[in-house]
């Protein structure tokens, strides 16, 4: 039988040997864009169409694949269909978490690339591709004045998390191997909620990820963190790594990364530990304030707010420990305008990569094109180097002063949103997040004008679970209830079940979160925002004069993952 290319069988479905039917691939572009782009309404919906909250089983039972393939046309609908119901970040009624608006030479640097395939395991076979990636490492670590610095680029922060603690579990055994039992990894209550997951992930178990105090301004406790040492190693334990925040999704707040570091130092020689524990810093979001370190002058601050000013000024001030750390992250799908996943696990030279390794080459600066192998090192063996290509996209594009301008931006988005609901809205909701140096605004509904969140601290039991319960109801009604409505054009705003503005020094309540990360905020849209939003809650109080219990709407806070 005569062999016939398989791609003649399936013609115009494949990139030609010469690459001569281009045209065929943006054709195809642009029919994705037809067949998707009415999901969209007029460009004001904050979320793509959605006709109802199906049911996973119902949708599921009737699923097989197909014998033979089907038309172009009709995936693009099925396309369609499984992207609707996404959140659109573009619109700036999303406001909902940290959503990144990629750059479109990212989106056009990733549609080609995808057609190469690139597998940054071995850059026998991606080319330079683990060259951009050590230049992407480098660049970063360069921020914190690390000459040397190495990495890879990683799925994100839960990734960069579980690549610090394994390098620190390396560490922590170099000379006295342990049990894994034995091994400890240390953060503060506040540090992020996939810690522990990580650790399970590595064969840490829970009692073994130790949560330490936070003072009342949410920063880790350096002498809770110095009590905990010395009781790791009067049980003969091992310190894998201490995890310091760089700075939460809620509560930007930076641990004291100097003292940290202090407090590690002092315990190693006073209880006479043969290493040091790796130290970490999970500046997922916070990486980004970086670029305004690297500015000696102080241009950026020009006609600028100073509650702005002194926020940018503060965190930079606590970033600066970052310099004696072993290990940083930066998600560029948070602040660094990439698509998921692009995130960078940074460390101040190599062998900080310790643990990582079992199989290492360690060429060093004796390594050539054709011997740089990641998967010896990486959790992936085929790598994707798509996070690769956009973050180097968008660094470039960028650059330090793109990265400054976008947060003095998100800064100024914030400051604005926190005016117009005190000037305007005082009688629906109430702002608590003064502290934060981050942009986001944590909200307390006033239901029926009552209560402040300090008077809440101090009311009732009964008065306190009306609250919540309220909240519950109203989320159900803001988050599902647009939903069933055909126009789609409600605000969708994050929620917080549990929100303390000092740790344990205060009670937690749940409160309502506008991130707004849109990058098309002016002030008519954010009047608009919040008038939308405090008509939602006056219709919503209407309607329930006596807040009733409904189980159904406080089962639906346990898929709020925490903040
Ligand atoms: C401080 C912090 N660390 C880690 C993570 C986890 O990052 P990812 O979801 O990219 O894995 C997040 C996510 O929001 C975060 O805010």
């Amino acid at each position: 039988m005569k062999l016939i290319p398989f791609a003649e069988q399936y013609p115009g479905e494949f990139l030609e040997r010469n690459e001569g039917n281009f045209n065929v691939f943006f054709d195809k572009l642009t029919q994705f864009h037809i067949g998707t782009r009415n999901d969209i309404g007029d460009g004001t919906n904050s979320r793509r169409r959605i006709s109802n909250r199906f049911k996973y089983a119902e949708e599921l039972k009737d699923c097989s694949i197909n014998e033979k393939g089907i038309a172009s046309e009709d995936v693009i609908g099925e396309f369609n269909d499984m992207i609707s119901g996404s959140l659109r970040h573009q619109d700036p009624m999303t406001a909902f978490n940290i959503i990144p608006a990629p750059l479109l030479d990212v989106a056009a640097g990733l549609a080609i690339l995808n057609l190469y395939t690139p597998n940054a395991c071995w850059d026998f076979i991606s080319g330079k591709i683990c060259l951009y990636e050590k230049k992407i490492a480098r660049m970063l670590g360069q921020l914190v004045n690390w000459s040397d610095a190495e990495g890879y680029v990683v799925t994100g922060g839960k990734q960069a998390l579980i690549y610090a603690i394994k390098s620190g579990m390396g560490r922590a055994q170099l000379d006295s191997p342990a049990e894994i039992g034995d091994l400890v990894v240390i953060c503060s209550n506040l540090a992020h909620y996939s810690i522990e997951h990580a650790c399970h992930f590595l064969g840490i178990s829970p009692e073994n990820c130790i949560r330490v105090a936070t003072k009342a301004s949410g920063e880790m406790d350096p002498s809770a963190l110095e009590q905990t040492l010395r009781r790791v190693a009067a049980e003969n334990k091992r310190v894998a790594t201490v995890i310091a925040v760089g700075g939460g999704t809620v509560n930007l707040v930076p641990d004291p990364i100097v003292e940290i570091k202090r407090v590690i130092d002092r315990s190693v020689q006073q209880l006479g530990l043969d290493y040091t524990p790796h130290l970490h810093v999970d500046t997922v979001i916070s990486w980004a304030w970086l670029a305004f370190a690297k500015t000696s002058d102080s241009f950026w601050k020009k006609d600028q707010d100073p509650t702005v000013v002194n926020k940018i000024v503060s965190v930079v001030a606590k970033l600066e420990g970052i310099n004696l750390a072993d290990s940083f992250a930066a998600d560029f799908h948070k602040t660094g305008f990439c698509p998921y996943a692009a995130g960078v696990y940074v460390v101040r030279q190599a062998d900080c990569l310790i643990g990582l390794n079992n199989n290492s080459m360690g060429l060093g600066d004796e390594l050539s094109f054709g011997e740089a192998e990641p998967y010896r090192e990486t959790l992936e063996n085929s790598r994707p180097a798509n996070g690769i290509a956009a973050i180097w996209i968008a660094l470039r594009r960028m650059g330090l002063d793109g990265l400054r301008k976008f947060i003095l931006y998100q800064l100024n988005v914030c400051e604005r949103f926190k005016q117009v609901i005190r000037k305007n809205h005082a009688d629906h909701f109430e702002v608590l997040n003064d502290h934060t140096m981050g942009w986001e605004i944590v909200i307390k509904p006033k239901f029926h004008q009552k209560l402040s969140w300090d008077e809440l601290q101090n009311s009732t039991v009964e008065e306190k679970q009306a609250y919540s319960e309220a909240c519950h109801l109203f989320l159900k009604e803001f988050w599902y209830g647009p939903i069933e409505d055909e126009t789609q054009k409600s605000p969708i705003l994050g929620f917080i079940k549990s929100y303390s503005r000092k740790g344990k020094y205060e009670q937690a309540f749940p409160a309502f979160l506008i991130h707004p990360t849109s990058l098309h905020y002016n002030e008519s849209i954010i009047r608009d925002l919040l008038t939308c939003f405090v008509n939602k809650k006056v219709r919503f109080e209407q309607n329930h004069n006596e807040m009733v219990v409904d189980e159904a709407s406080e089962y639906l806070t346990r898929f709020v993952p925490p903040k």
